[in-house]
């Protein structure tokens, strides 16, 4: 298996890649995040976008009238694609574009003075977890922190057991199985998952 909590498989990767879609299109993982988006103020909503790498998710949600948006991720040639593409797709760059560990956010300045109402990942936990269940907890308890009031975490996994983590401060529930296409009729029926993420309260 590839060492996908591996910057260096990052930057391989991207050296070539250049638009690439995890797990879920866009156009499917917006109208899952439409009820949340729906419920924030566009002007002043602060949106967190953890390891976007070459999706287009970000350029979706500027699209939906939300552009307070940080894009993060700790592999500068994704920093560069993501700010190629808002150039190309609106001509401009009004989100942000910060590199830094997600595992790591109390330690990014520009990330640990804001407090976000909505965090987003597809498919950066996942990545993550190739460490182990440890640097998820350190990714969940930094995004715990980060939090807005009444703000919550949403991520899209193929794991049904990417949270089941002890120490989780979060209370997890699955708001939609999307079902992956099958080559055959008679294929199992297999899922992933996005993961609605609310605080526990803070200690
Ligand atoms: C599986 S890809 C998902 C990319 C994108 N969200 C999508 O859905 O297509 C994982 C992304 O997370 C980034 N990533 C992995 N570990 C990270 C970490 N510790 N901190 C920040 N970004 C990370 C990678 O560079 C990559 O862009």
């Amino acid at each position: 298996m590839p060492d996908f909590d591996k910057q260096s498989y990052w930057h391989q990767r991207f050296e070539s890649e250049t638009a690439f879609e995890w797990l879920i299109p866009s156009t499917t993982f917006m109208p899952i995040l439409d009820a949340f988006l729906e419920k924030l103020p566009e002007s002043d909503a602060n949106i967190l976008h953890l390891g976007f790498g070459t999706s287009d998710l970000q350029t979706h949600l500027r699209t939906r009238g939300f552009d307070n948006i940080t894009n993060v991720d700790y592999e500068p040639l994704a920093i560069e694609r993501g700010r190629h593409l808002e150039k190309a797709a609106f001509g401009d760059v009004k989100m942000r574009y910060i590199t830094a560990d997600a595992t790591h956010l109390d330690a990014v300045s520009d990330i640990s003075f804001q407090k976000y109402h909505l965090v987003i990942d597809k498919s950066t936990a996942d990545a993550i977890s190739c460490a182990g269940d440890d640097a998820v907890l350190a990714m969940a308890q930094g995004i715990h922190r980060s939090l807005a009031d009444g703000g919550v975490w949403i991520s899209v996994s193929y794991s049904a057991f990417r949270y089941d983590i002890p120490q989780l401060p979060f209370d997890v529930e699955v708001i939609s199985k999307i079902p992956t296409a099958k080559a055959r009729a008679t294929d199992p029926d297999i899922y992933h998952y996005c993961y609605l993420l609310r605080p526990k309260p803070k200690a």
